[in-house]
Protein backbone atom coordinates (compact mmCIF):
# COMPACT_ATOMS: atom_id res chain seq x y z
CA UNK A 1 0.00 0.00 0.00
CA UNK A 2 1.29 3.66 -1.01
CA UNK A 3 1.96 6.26 1.38
CA UNK A 4 -0.88 7.94 0.12
CA UNK A 5 -3.57 5.59 0.52
CA UNK A 6 -2.75 5.11 3.96
CA UNK A 7 -3.04 8.30 5.03
CA UNK A 8 -5.91 8.52 3.71
CA UNK A 9 -7.27 5.64 5.68
CA UNK A 10 -6.11 6.97 8.43
CA UNK A 11 -8.04 9.81 7.95
CA UNK A 12 -11.33 8.68 7.31
CA UNK A 13 -10.82 6.13 10.11
CA UNK A 14 -10.15 9.16 12.40
CA UNK A 15 -13.26 10.71 11.12
CA UNK A 16 -15.30 7.90 11.70
CA UNK A 17 -14.28 7.11 14.79
CA UNK A 18 -14.53 10.52 16.59
CA UNK A 19 -18.31 10.39 14.74
CA UNK A 20 -18.72 7.25 16.51
CA UNK A 21 -17.51 8.46 19.92
CA UNK A 22 -20.34 11.69 19.53
CA UNK A 23 -22.83 9.33 19.69
CA UNK A 24 -24.25 9.60 16.76
CA UNK A 25 -23.60 8.26 13.74
CA UNK A 26 -22.41 10.61 10.82
CA UNK A 27 -25.31 10.19 9.01
CA UNK A 28 -27.92 7.73 9.91
CA UNK A 29 -30.53 8.72 13.24
CA UNK A 30 -31.08 6.28 15.78
CA UNK A 31 -33.89 3.05 14.99
CA UNK A 32 -36.07 2.12 17.78
CA UNK A 33 -38.63 -0.98 17.04
CA UNK A 34 -41.56 -1.73 18.70
CA UNK A 35 -43.66 -4.71 18.98
CA UNK A 36 -47.53 -5.35 20.93
CA UNK A 37 -47.45 -8.73 20.63
CA UNK A 38 -50.91 -10.12 19.05
CA UNK A 39 -52.29 -6.87 17.68
CA UNK A 40 -54.59 -7.97 14.98
CA UNK A 41 -54.74 -5.22 12.31
CA UNK A 42 -58.32 -4.78 12.55
CA UNK A 43 -57.99 -3.83 16.20
CA UNK A 44 -57.12 -0.62 14.96
CA UNK A 45 -60.34 0.13 13.52
CA UNK A 46 -62.36 -1.18 15.81
CA UNK A 47 -60.84 0.37 19.13
CA UNK A 48 -60.60 4.23 19.29
CA UNK A 49 -56.14 4.35 20.32
CA UNK A 50 -56.01 7.40 19.88
CA UNK A 51 -51.98 7.63 20.54
CA UNK A 52 -51.54 5.59 18.08
CA UNK A 53 -53.35 7.66 15.68
CA UNK A 54 -51.68 10.29 16.72
CA UNK A 55 -48.60 8.72 15.89
CA UNK A 56 -49.27 7.60 12.15
CA UNK A 57 -50.54 10.79 11.48
CA UNK A 58 -47.43 12.11 11.75
CA UNK A 59 -45.69 9.08 9.68
CA UNK A 60 -46.69 6.29 8.14
CA UNK A 61 -49.33 3.20 8.38
CA UNK A 62 -49.53 -0.13 6.56
CA UNK A 63 -53.04 -1.50 7.42
CA UNK A 64 -52.08 -5.20 7.38
CA UNK A 65 -48.74 -6.61 7.35
CA UNK A 66 -48.18 -10.15 5.93
CA UNK A 67 -46.92 -12.24 8.89
CA UNK A 68 -45.00 -15.48 7.72
CA UNK A 69 -46.30 -19.15 8.22
CA UNK A 70 -46.59 -20.17 10.96
CA UNK A 71 -48.34 -16.96 12.28
CA UNK A 72 -46.69 -17.77 16.21
CA UNK A 73 -44.54 -15.24 18.06
CA UNK A 74 -41.32 -16.77 17.81
CA UNK A 75 -41.24 -17.60 14.10
CA UNK A 76 -42.69 -14.00 13.21
CA UNK A 77 -40.69 -11.93 15.59
CA UNK A 78 -37.31 -13.56 14.07
CA UNK A 79 -38.79 -12.98 10.39
CA UNK A 80 -38.80 -9.14 11.41
CA UNK A 81 -35.49 -8.45 12.43
CA UNK A 82 -33.64 -11.25 10.08
CA UNK A 83 -36.15 -10.69 6.74
CA UNK A 84 -35.98 -14.33 6.58
CA UNK A 85 -38.81 -16.74 6.16
CA UNK A 86 -39.10 -19.45 8.98
CA UNK A 87 -37.88 -22.58 7.10
CA UNK A 88 -34.41 -20.17 6.42
CA UNK A 89 -34.14 -18.25 10.34
CA UNK A 90 -34.71 -21.77 11.75
CA UNK A 91 -37.15 -20.94 14.49
CA UNK A 92 -40.24 -22.96 13.10
CA UNK A 93 -42.49 -22.59 15.86
CA UNK A 94 -42.64 -22.63 19.91
CA UNK A 95 -42.15 -26.09 20.23
CA UNK A 96 -39.83 -28.04 18.38
CA UNK A 97 -37.53 -30.55 17.29
CA UNK A 98 -34.35 -31.42 16.02
CA UNK A 99 -33.28 -34.19 14.61
CA UNK A 100 -29.60 -33.71 13.99
CA UNK A 101 -28.99 -32.79 17.25
CA UNK A 102 -31.37 -34.48 18.98
CA UNK A 103 -32.40 -31.54 21.04
CA UNK A 104 -35.99 -29.82 21.84
CA UNK A 105 -37.04 -26.66 22.02
CA UNK A 106 -40.19 -25.09 24.40
CA UNK A 107 -40.55 -21.14 25.24
CA UNK A 108 -39.48 -22.38 28.40
CA UNK A 109 -36.00 -23.33 27.19
CA UNK A 110 -34.92 -21.25 24.16
CA UNK A 111 -31.45 -20.36 25.23
CA UNK A 112 -29.38 -22.67 23.09
CA UNK A 113 -27.32 -20.76 20.29
CA UNK A 114 -28.10 -24.16 17.58
CA UNK A 115 -31.67 -22.69 17.46
CA UNK A 116 -30.82 -19.66 16.17
CA UNK A 117 -27.67 -19.52 14.13
CA UNK A 118 -28.84 -19.67 11.05
CA UNK A 119 -29.60 -16.33 10.70
CA UNK A 120 -27.71 -12.70 11.80
CA UNK A 121 -30.43 -10.48 13.42
CA UNK A 122 -29.92 -7.07 13.24
CA UNK A 123 -28.69 -6.26 16.20
CA UNK A 124 -25.36 -8.31 15.30
CA UNK A 125 -25.03 -6.84 12.30
CA UNK A 126 -25.18 -3.53 13.47
CA UNK A 127 -23.18 -4.71 16.21
CA UNK A 128 -20.72 -5.29 13.73
CA UNK A 129 -20.56 -2.34 11.95
CA UNK A 130 -19.46 -0.60 14.89
CA UNK A 131 -22.90 0.26 16.40
CA UNK A 132 -23.88 -0.27 19.92
CA UNK A 133 -27.75 -1.82 20.29
CA UNK A 134 -30.20 -2.79 22.81
CA UNK A 135 -33.27 -5.14 23.31
CA UNK A 136 -35.84 -5.36 26.17
CA UNK A 137 -37.32 -8.84 25.94
CA UNK A 138 -37.34 -9.67 21.66
CA UNK A 139 -37.56 -13.20 21.05
CA UNK A 140 -33.75 -14.43 20.85
CA UNK A 141 -32.00 -10.89 22.27
CA UNK A 142 -30.98 -13.05 25.15
CA UNK A 143 -29.46 -16.19 23.20
CA UNK A 144 -26.05 -16.73 24.66
CA UNK A 145 -23.35 -14.78 22.33
CA UNK A 146 -26.04 -13.74 20.05
CA UNK A 147 -27.20 -10.38 22.34
CA UNK A 148 -26.65 -6.98 21.79
CA UNK A 149 -24.71 -4.47 23.91
CA UNK A 150 -27.29 -4.06 26.48
CA UNK A 151 -30.36 -6.25 26.68
CA UNK A 152 -32.14 -8.51 29.71
CA UNK A 153 -32.56 -11.62 30.51
CA UNK A 154 -36.39 -12.75 29.06
CA UNK A 155 -38.91 -12.13 32.92
CA UNK A 156 -42.29 -10.73 32.01
CA UNK A 157 -42.73 -8.99 35.11
CA UNK A 158 -40.83 -6.43 34.27
CA UNK A 159 -43.00 -3.26 33.52
CA UNK A 160 -43.50 -1.34 29.95
CA UNK A 161 -42.37 1.44 31.74
CA UNK A 162 -39.28 -0.26 33.00
CA UNK A 163 -38.43 -1.24 29.60
CA UNK A 164 -38.94 1.91 27.75
CA UNK A 165 -37.08 3.40 30.97
CA UNK A 166 -34.40 1.32 30.00
CA UNK A 167 -34.31 1.40 26.49
CA UNK A 168 -34.44 5.12 26.06
CA UNK A 169 -31.41 5.44 28.66
CA UNK A 170 -30.01 2.95 26.24
CA UNK A 171 -30.62 4.88 22.88
CA UNK A 172 -29.17 8.33 24.99
CA UNK A 173 -25.93 6.83 25.80
CA UNK A 174 -24.07 8.39 29.39
CA UNK A 175 -21.93 11.09 27.58
CA UNK A 176 -18.75 8.78 27.50
CA UNK A 177 -20.23 5.84 25.63
CA UNK A 178 -22.84 6.53 22.57
CA UNK A 179 -25.91 5.74 22.42
CA UNK A 180 -27.63 2.53 20.69
CA UNK A 181 -28.27 2.91 16.66
CA UNK A 182 -30.81 0.33 16.93
CA UNK A 183 -33.22 -1.03 19.75
CA UNK A 184 -36.22 -3.61 19.98
CA UNK A 185 -38.59 -3.35 22.47
CA UNK A 186 -41.16 -6.06 23.04
CA UNK A 187 -44.49 -6.04 25.37
CA UNK A 188 -46.60 -8.85 25.83
CA UNK A 189 -50.27 -7.29 25.14
CA UNK A 190 -52.75 -7.83 23.49
CA UNK A 191 -51.74 -11.69 22.67
CA UNK A 192 -52.42 -12.41 26.19
CA UNK A 193 -55.68 -11.28 26.79
CA UNK A 194 -56.15 -12.16 23.24
CA UNK A 195 -55.80 -16.05 24.23
CA UNK A 196 -57.89 -15.57 27.36
CA UNK A 197 -61.01 -13.91 26.05
CA UNK A 198 -60.90 -14.25 22.58
CA UNK A 199 -60.74 -11.47 20.13
CA UNK A 200 -64.28 -11.29 20.00
CA UNK A 201 -64.92 -9.69 23.58
CA UNK A 202 -65.19 -6.38 23.16
CA UNK A 203 -65.32 -5.50 26.67
CA UNK A 204 -62.04 -7.18 27.16
CA UNK A 205 -60.34 -6.32 24.13
CA UNK A 206 -61.33 -2.43 24.97
CA UNK A 207 -59.54 -2.37 28.36
CA UNK A 208 -56.57 -3.64 27.32
CA UNK A 209 -55.96 -1.90 24.05
CA UNK A 210 -56.68 0.98 25.69
CA UNK A 211 -53.70 -0.08 27.65
CA UNK A 212 -51.48 -0.91 24.67
CA UNK A 213 -52.57 2.99 23.83
CA UNK A 214 -51.58 4.47 26.96
CA UNK A 215 -48.24 2.80 26.36
CA UNK A 216 -47.94 3.98 23.47
CA UNK A 217 -48.51 7.34 24.74
CA UNK A 218 -45.98 7.01 27.79
CA UNK A 219 -43.47 6.02 24.91
CA UNK A 220 -44.05 9.24 22.51
CA UNK A 221 -43.77 11.58 25.70
CA UNK A 222 -40.85 9.54 27.00
CA UNK A 223 -38.83 10.09 23.38
CA UNK A 224 -40.02 13.64 23.35
CA UNK A 225 -38.48 14.08 27.27
CA UNK A 226 -35.77 12.78 26.50
CA UNK A 227 -35.02 14.69 23.93
CA UNK A 228 -34.91 11.55 21.20
CA UNK A 229 -38.41 12.39 19.81
CA UNK A 230 -38.09 13.83 15.70
CA UNK A 231 -34.40 12.94 15.89
CA UNK A 232 -35.09 8.98 15.66
CA UNK A 233 -36.63 6.67 13.60
CA UNK A 234 -39.81 4.56 15.58
CA UNK A 235 -41.38 1.36 14.17
CA UNK A 236 -44.32 0.43 15.92
CA UNK A 237 -45.97 -3.21 14.64
CA UNK A 238 -46.54 -6.75 15.75
CA UNK A 239 -45.90 -10.60 15.24
CA UNK A 240 -49.68 -11.58 14.45
CA UNK A 241 -53.03 -11.15 14.82
CA UNK A 242 -55.89 -13.71 16.85
CA UNK A 243 -58.42 -15.57 15.75
CA UNK A 244 -61.79 -16.26 18.00
CA UNK A 245 -61.97 -20.22 19.06
CA UNK A 246 -64.44 -22.63 20.16
CA UNK A 247 -65.25 -25.37 22.48
CA UNK A 248 -67.29 -25.86 19.66
CA UNK A 249 -64.37 -26.31 17.05
CA UNK A 250 -62.66 -28.94 18.38
CA UNK A 251 -60.51 -31.44 16.28
CA UNK A 252 -59.14 -34.63 17.82
CA UNK A 253 -56.34 -36.36 17.06
CA UNK A 254 -56.63 -39.59 19.25
CA UNK A 255 -59.95 -39.94 17.12
CA UNK A 256 -58.01 -40.53 14.10
CA UNK A 257 -54.35 -42.02 15.20
CA UNK A 258 -53.99 -43.70 18.13
CA UNK A 259 -51.00 -42.20 20.13
CA UNK A 260 -48.56 -44.84 20.55
CA UNK A 261 -48.28 -44.68 16.52
CA UNK A 262 -46.49 -41.39 16.45
CA UNK A 263 -44.10 -38.68 18.45
CA UNK A 264 -46.13 -35.86 18.87
CA UNK A 265 -43.66 -32.10 18.67
CA UNK A 266 -46.12 -29.50 18.30
CA UNK A 267 -50.31 -29.56 18.74
CA UNK A 268 -52.44 -26.22 17.59
CA UNK A 269 -53.39 -24.90 15.50
CA UNK A 270 -50.51 -26.55 13.01
CA UNK A 271 -49.54 -30.11 14.70
CA UNK A 272 -45.94 -31.60 14.04
CA UNK A 273 -46.09 -35.74 13.90
CA UNK A 274 -43.35 -37.61 13.29
CA UNK A 275 -45.03 -41.02 12.63
CA UNK A 276 -43.81 -44.68 12.93
CA UNK A 277 -45.11 -45.41 9.79
CA UNK A 278 -45.86 -42.28 7.36
CA UNK A 279 -48.17 -43.75 4.78
CA UNK A 280 -50.80 -45.04 7.05
CA UNK A 281 -50.41 -42.23 9.55
CA UNK A 282 -51.18 -39.71 6.78
CA UNK A 283 -53.88 -42.08 5.11
CA UNK A 284 -55.73 -41.72 8.61
CA UNK A 285 -55.02 -38.11 9.16
CA UNK A 286 -56.05 -36.67 5.60
CA UNK A 287 -59.18 -38.06 6.38
CA UNK A 288 -59.67 -37.12 10.34
CA UNK A 289 -61.69 -34.29 9.55
CA UNK A 290 -63.39 -31.46 7.11
CA UNK A 291 -61.38 -28.09 9.18
CA UNK A 292 -57.93 -30.09 9.05
CA UNK A 293 -55.33 -30.32 6.40
CA UNK A 294 -52.50 -32.86 6.36
CA UNK A 295 -49.25 -32.34 4.61
CA UNK A 296 -46.63 -34.40 4.19
CA UNK A 297 -43.86 -32.43 4.40
CA UNK A 298 -42.80 -32.42 0.55
CA UNK A 299 -46.34 -31.33 -0.10
CA UNK A 300 -46.38 -28.39 1.95
CA UNK A 301 -47.21 -25.68 -0.24
CA UNK A 302 -44.74 -23.20 -1.69
CA UNK A 303 -46.68 -20.40 -0.38
CA UNK A 304 -45.77 -21.04 3.03
CA UNK A 305 -42.40 -21.13 2.54
CA UNK A 306 -42.16 -24.26 5.28
CA UNK A 307 -41.02 -27.17 3.66
CA UNK A 308 -36.91 -26.71 3.48
CA UNK A 309 -35.43 -27.70 7.34
CA UNK A 310 -34.88 -30.80 8.88
CA UNK A 311 -37.06 -29.02 11.89
CA UNK A 312 -39.98 -29.31 10.23
CA UNK A 313 -41.52 -33.02 10.70
CA UNK A 314 -42.87 -35.58 8.50
CA UNK A 315 -46.44 -34.94 8.75
CA UNK A 316 -47.99 -31.29 9.52
CA UNK A 317 -51.24 -30.34 10.39
CA UNK A 318 -52.92 -27.68 9.71
CA UNK A 319 -56.26 -26.06 10.99
CA UNK A 320 -58.70 -23.84 9.55
CA UNK A 321 -58.99 -20.74 11.07
CA UNK A 322 -60.75 -20.34 14.67
CA UNK A 323 -60.60 -24.41 14.94
CA UNK A 324 -58.48 -26.04 17.81
CA UNK A 325 -56.72 -29.35 17.46
CA UNK A 326 -56.95 -31.68 20.99
CA UNK A 327 -55.82 -35.18 21.61
CA UNK A 328 -58.84 -35.90 22.90
CA UNK A 329 -61.95 -34.21 25.10
CA UNK A 330 -63.95 -31.62 25.60
CA UNK A 331 -61.74 -28.40 26.75
CA UNK A 332 -60.88 -26.29 24.67
CA UNK A 333 -57.54 -24.62 25.85
CA UNK A 334 -58.28 -20.98 24.31
CA UNK A 335 -60.50 -18.75 23.62
CA UNK A 336 -58.12 -16.93 21.03
CA UNK A 337 -55.35 -18.36 19.15
CA UNK A 338 -52.31 -17.50 16.23
CA UNK A 339 -50.49 -20.13 14.02
CA UNK A 340 -52.79 -20.21 10.99
CA UNK A 341 -52.15 -20.16 7.70
CA UNK A 342 -50.33 -16.57 7.10
CA UNK A 343 -53.11 -15.41 4.02
CA UNK A 344 -55.81 -14.92 6.17
CA UNK A 345 -56.41 -11.94 7.43
CA UNK A 346 -57.05 -12.01 11.33
CA UNK A 347 -53.43 -13.44 11.50
CA UNK A 348 -52.14 -10.26 10.24
CA UNK A 349 -50.50 -7.99 12.49
CA UNK A 350 -50.16 -3.89 10.89
CA UNK A 351 -47.64 -1.15 10.92
CA UNK A 352 -46.55 2.27 11.79
CA UNK A 353 -43.78 4.26 11.42
CA UNK A 354 -42.55 8.12 12.36
CA UNK A 355 -39.31 9.84 12.34
CA UNK A 356 -36.94 11.99 10.24
CA UNK A 357 -36.67 9.11 7.11
CA UNK A 358 -40.07 8.55 6.76
CA UNK A 359 -42.73 9.71 4.81
CA UNK A 360 -45.67 12.20 6.56
CA UNK A 361 -49.18 10.90 6.50
CA UNK A 362 -48.77 8.14 3.87
CA UNK A 363 -51.27 4.64 4.35
CA UNK A 364 -50.81 2.11 2.24
CA UNK A 365 -52.65 -1.08 2.25
CA UNK A 366 -50.29 -4.00 2.79
CA UNK A 367 -46.44 -4.91 2.95
CA UNK A 368 -44.72 -7.98 3.85
CA UNK A 369 -43.12 -8.34 7.49
CA UNK A 370 -39.98 -9.60 5.58
CA UNK A 371 -39.87 -6.43 3.62
CA UNK A 372 -39.12 -4.89 7.11
CA UNK A 373 -35.49 -5.81 7.58
CA UNK A 374 -34.07 -4.34 4.29
CA UNK A 375 -35.99 -1.25 5.20
CA UNK A 376 -34.27 -1.00 9.12
CA UNK A 377 -30.52 -1.66 7.28
CA UNK A 378 -31.43 0.99 5.11
CA UNK A 379 -32.40 3.38 7.47
CA UNK A 380 -29.14 2.49 9.51
CA UNK A 381 -27.08 2.11 6.62
CA UNK A 382 -25.57 -1.42 7.48
CA UNK A 383 -25.66 -4.11 4.75
CA UNK A 384 -28.37 -6.52 4.82
CA UNK A 385 -27.59 -10.44 5.35
CA UNK A 386 -29.38 -12.34 2.45
CA UNK A 387 -33.09 -12.00 3.20
CA UNK A 388 -36.60 -12.63 1.60
CA UNK A 389 -37.65 -9.29 1.53
CA UNK A 390 -37.66 -6.47 -0.51
CA UNK A 391 -36.26 -2.92 -0.48
CA UNK A 392 -38.66 -1.92 -3.56
CA UNK A 393 -41.67 -2.46 -1.58
CA UNK A 394 -41.07 -0.89 1.92
CA UNK A 395 -39.00 2.36 -0.14
CA UNK A 396 -42.52 3.62 -0.67
CA UNK A 397 -42.91 4.46 3.28
CA UNK A 398 -39.65 6.75 2.84
CA UNK A 399 -39.52 10.40 2.60
CA UNK A 400 -36.97 11.53 -0.22
CA UNK A 401 -37.11 8.25 -2.40
CA UNK A 402 -38.53 7.25 -5.32
CA UNK A 403 -41.52 4.56 -4.97
CA UNK A 404 -41.62 1.95 -7.30
CA UNK A 405 -45.27 1.03 -6.60
CA UNK A 406 -46.03 -2.46 -8.74
CA UNK A 407 -49.16 -0.88 -10.06
CA UNK A 408 -47.69 2.01 -11.16
CA UNK A 409 -44.95 0.08 -12.54
CA UNK A 410 -47.14 -1.84 -14.50
CA UNK A 411 -49.15 0.74 -15.53
CA UNK A 412 -46.26 2.66 -17.33
CA UNK A 413 -45.37 -0.35 -19.01
CA UNK A 414 -48.75 -1.05 -20.83
CA UNK A 415 -49.49 2.57 -21.05
CA UNK A 416 -45.74 2.64 -22.67
CA UNK A 417 -46.54 -0.90 -25.09
CA UNK A 418 -50.40 0.74 -26.21
CA UNK A 419 -48.60 4.00 -26.93
CA UNK A 420 -46.20 2.43 -29.28
CA UNK A 421 -48.96 0.53 -31.23
CA UNK A 422 -50.38 3.88 -31.44
CA UNK A 423 -47.31 5.51 -32.83
CA UNK A 424 -47.26 2.32 -35.26
CA UNK A 425 -50.85 2.63 -36.27
CA UNK A 426 -50.55 5.95 -37.16
CA UNK A 427 -47.67 5.44 -38.76
CA UNK A 428 -49.11 2.79 -40.88
CA UNK A 429 -52.45 5.28 -41.59
CA UNK A 430 -50.30 8.12 -42.60
CA UNK A 431 -48.47 5.47 -45.46
CA UNK A 432 -51.72 4.20 -46.90
CA UNK A 433 -53.21 7.13 -48.68
CA UNK A 434 -56.88 4.80 -49.21
CA UNK A 435 -57.52 4.33 -45.44
CA UNK A 436 -60.54 4.42 -44.46
CA UNK A 437 -61.48 6.89 -42.03
CA UNK A 438 -59.78 7.89 -38.71
CA UNK A 439 -60.21 6.55 -35.64
CA UNK A 440 -60.50 8.22 -32.33
CA UNK A 441 -57.34 7.66 -29.65
CA UNK A 442 -58.81 6.50 -26.54
CA UNK A 443 -57.89 8.25 -23.33
CA UNK A 444 -54.98 6.14 -21.55
CA UNK A 445 -55.34 5.43 -17.92
CA UNK A 446 -51.99 4.75 -17.21
CA UNK A 447 -51.17 5.39 -13.65
CA UNK A 448 -53.04 5.49 -10.77
CA UNK A 449 -51.79 5.03 -7.40
CA UNK A 450 -54.45 2.76 -4.41
CA UNK A 451 -52.54 4.70 -1.38
CA UNK A 452 -54.85 7.45 -0.08
CA UNK A 453 -53.27 9.95 1.89
CA UNK A 454 -54.08 10.28 5.48
CA UNK A 455 -56.86 12.26 7.27
CA UNK A 456 -55.14 12.69 10.94
C1 LIG B 1 -17.72 15.77 19.17
O1 LIG B 1 -18.09 16.48 20.34
C2 LIG B 1 -17.14 17.48 20.72
C3 LIG B 1 -17.57 18.10 22.05
O2 LIG B 1 -18.91 17.78 22.37
C4 LIG B 1 -17.04 18.53 19.61
O3 LIG B 1 -16.07 19.49 19.96
C5 LIG B 1 -16.64 17.85 18.31
O4 LIG B 1 -16.66 18.76 17.26
C6 LIG B 1 -17.60 16.71 17.99
N1 LIG B 1 -17.14 15.99 16.83
C7 LIG B 1 -17.93 15.60 15.84
C8 LIG B 1 -17.30 14.89 14.70
O5 LIG B 1 -19.15 15.81 15.84
C1 LIG C 1 -32.93 -27.36 27.39
O1 LIG C 1 -32.47 -27.76 26.11
C2 LIG C 1 -31.14 -28.23 26.09
C3 LIG C 1 -30.77 -28.54 24.65
O2 LIG C 1 -30.95 -27.42 23.83
C4 LIG C 1 -31.01 -29.48 26.96
O3 LIG C 1 -29.69 -29.90 26.98
C5 LIG C 1 -31.50 -29.18 28.35
O4 LIG C 1 -31.55 -30.35 29.11
C6 LIG C 1 -32.89 -28.56 28.34
N1 LIG C 1 -33.26 -28.12 29.66
C7 LIG C 1 -34.41 -28.45 30.21
C8 LIG C 1 -34.66 -27.89 31.59
O5 LIG C 1 -35.25 -29.14 29.65
C1 LIG D 1 -38.22 -10.26 37.29
O1 LIG D 1 -38.53 -8.90 37.49
C2 LIG D 1 -39.15 -8.64 38.75
C3 LIG D 1 -39.61 -7.19 38.72
O2 LIG D 1 -38.61 -6.34 38.26
C4 LIG D 1 -38.18 -8.97 39.85
O3 LIG D 1 -38.77 -8.74 41.11
C5 LIG D 1 -37.75 -10.43 39.74
O4 LIG D 1 -36.74 -10.71 40.68
C6 LIG D 1 -37.23 -10.73 38.34
N1 LIG D 1 -37.00 -12.14 38.21
C7 LIG D 1 -35.84 -12.64 37.81
C8 LIG D 1 -35.77 -14.11 37.68
O5 LIG D 1 -34.91 -11.94 37.54
C1 LIG E 1 -34.65 -0.67 34.10
O1 LIG E 1 -35.28 -1.90 34.43
C2 LIG E 1 -35.19 -2.25 35.81
C3 LIG E 1 -35.87 -3.58 35.98
O2 LIG E 1 -35.18 -4.58 35.29
C4 LIG E 1 -35.85 -1.21 36.67
O3 LIG E 1 -35.68 -1.54 38.02
C5 LIG E 1 -35.28 0.15 36.38
O4 LIG E 1 -36.00 1.13 37.07
C6 LIG E 1 -35.33 0.44 34.87
N1 LIG E 1 -34.72 1.72 34.57
C7 LIG E 1 -35.40 2.77 34.14
C8 LIG E 1 -34.61 3.99 33.88
O5 LIG E 1 -36.60 2.71 33.93
C1 LIG F 1 -65.37 -10.87 28.33
O1 LIG F 1 -64.30 -10.51 29.17
C2 LIG F 1 -64.69 -10.05 30.45
C3 LIG F 1 -63.42 -9.62 31.15
O2 LIG F 1 -62.97 -8.41 30.60
C4 LIG F 1 -65.41 -11.16 31.18
O3 LIG F 1 -65.81 -10.70 32.43
C5 LIG F 1 -66.60 -11.61 30.36
O4 LIG F 1 -67.20 -12.72 30.97
C6 LIG F 1 -66.18 -11.99 28.97
N1 LIG F 1 -67.36 -12.25 28.15
C7 LIG F 1 -67.49 -13.34 27.44
C8 LIG F 1 -68.73 -13.44 26.63
O5 LIG F 1 -66.65 -14.22 27.43
C1 LIG G 1 -43.40 17.30 22.94
O1 LIG G 1 -43.33 18.23 23.99
C2 LIG G 1 -43.64 19.56 23.61
C3 LIG G 1 -43.40 20.48 24.80
O2 LIG G 1 -43.84 19.91 25.99
C4 LIG G 1 -45.08 19.59 23.09
O3 LIG G 1 -45.38 20.90 22.63
C5 LIG G 1 -45.23 18.61 21.95
O4 LIG G 1 -46.58 18.56 21.53
C6 LIG G 1 -44.79 17.24 22.37
N1 LIG G 1 -44.83 16.35 21.24
C7 LIG G 1 -45.28 15.09 21.32
C8 LIG G 1 -45.27 14.30 20.09
O5 LIG G 1 -45.68 14.63 22.38
C1 LIG H 1 -51.50 -47.99 15.62
O1 LIG H 1 -50.84 -48.98 16.36
C2 LIG H 1 -51.64 -50.00 16.90
C3 LIG H 1 -50.79 -50.95 17.64
O2 LIG H 1 -50.20 -50.29 18.76
C4 LIG H 1 -52.45 -50.67 15.80
O3 LIG H 1 -53.34 -51.61 16.37
C5 LIG H 1 -53.20 -49.65 14.99
O4 LIG H 1 -53.89 -50.24 13.92
C6 LIG H 1 -52.24 -48.59 14.46
N1 LIG H 1 -52.83 -47.65 13.56
C7 LIG H 1 -53.65 -46.63 13.86
C8 LIG H 1 -54.13 -45.83 12.71
O5 LIG H 1 -53.98 -46.35 15.00
C1 LIG I 1 -43.64 -46.03 17.58
O1 LIG I 1 -42.32 -45.52 17.76
C2 LIG I 1 -41.99 -45.29 19.10
C3 LIG I 1 -40.65 -44.58 19.13
O2 LIG I 1 -39.79 -45.13 18.19
C4 LIG I 1 -42.01 -46.60 19.87
O3 LIG I 1 -41.68 -46.34 21.22
C5 LIG I 1 -43.40 -47.19 19.76
O4 LIG I 1 -43.43 -48.47 20.39
C6 LIG I 1 -43.82 -47.35 18.31
N1 LIG I 1 -45.19 -47.76 18.24
C7 LIG I 1 -45.60 -48.85 17.60
C8 LIG I 1 -47.07 -49.09 17.63
O5 LIG I 1 -44.84 -49.57 17.04
C1 LIG J 1 -34.91 -16.77 1.38
O1 LIG J 1 -33.62 -16.22 1.54
C2 LIG J 1 -32.62 -17.18 1.81
C3 LIG J 1 -31.33 -16.43 2.06
O2 LIG J 1 -31.00 -15.69 0.94
C4 LIG J 1 -32.53 -18.16 0.65
O3 LIG J 1 -31.60 -19.17 0.95
C5 LIG J 1 -33.91 -18.78 0.39
O4 LIG J 1 -33.85 -19.60 -0.76
C6 LIG J 1 -34.93 -17.70 0.20
N1 LIG J 1 -36.25 -18.30 0.06
C7 LIG J 1 -37.02 -18.08 -0.99
C8 LIG J 1 -38.36 -18.76 -0.99
O5 LIG J 1 -36.69 -17.38 -1.92
ZN1 LIG K 1 -47.12 -13.37 19.56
Amino acid sequence: MGMFPRMLLGFLWAVSAVAAENGTAPHAPPLLLVSFDGFRADYLQRFPMPNLKLLYSQGVLVDQLTNVFITKTFPNHYSLVTGLYAESHGILASSMYDPVTQKHFSLQNDSDPMWWSAAQPLWLTALDSGYKTAAAMWPGSDVTNRTPTHFFPYNRSVTFGQRLGNVTQWLMGDGKEPGAMFAALYWEEPDQSGHTFGPENTTAMAKVLKEVDDNIGLLMRELNRTGLWGRINLIVTSDHGMAQCSADRLIRLDDCLHPDNYTLVDLTPVAALIPNDSETAFISLSKCHPHMTAYMKKSIPDRLHYRNNVRIQPIILVADEGWTIVKQGNKLPRLGDHGYDNSLPSMHPFLVAAGPSFRRGFRMKSLQSVDVYPLMCRLLSVPAQPNNGSLVRAQCLLAGETCWDVSMVVGLVVGVLLLLSAITVLFRFMRSPRSSGSRPFQRLDILYDDDEPLVP
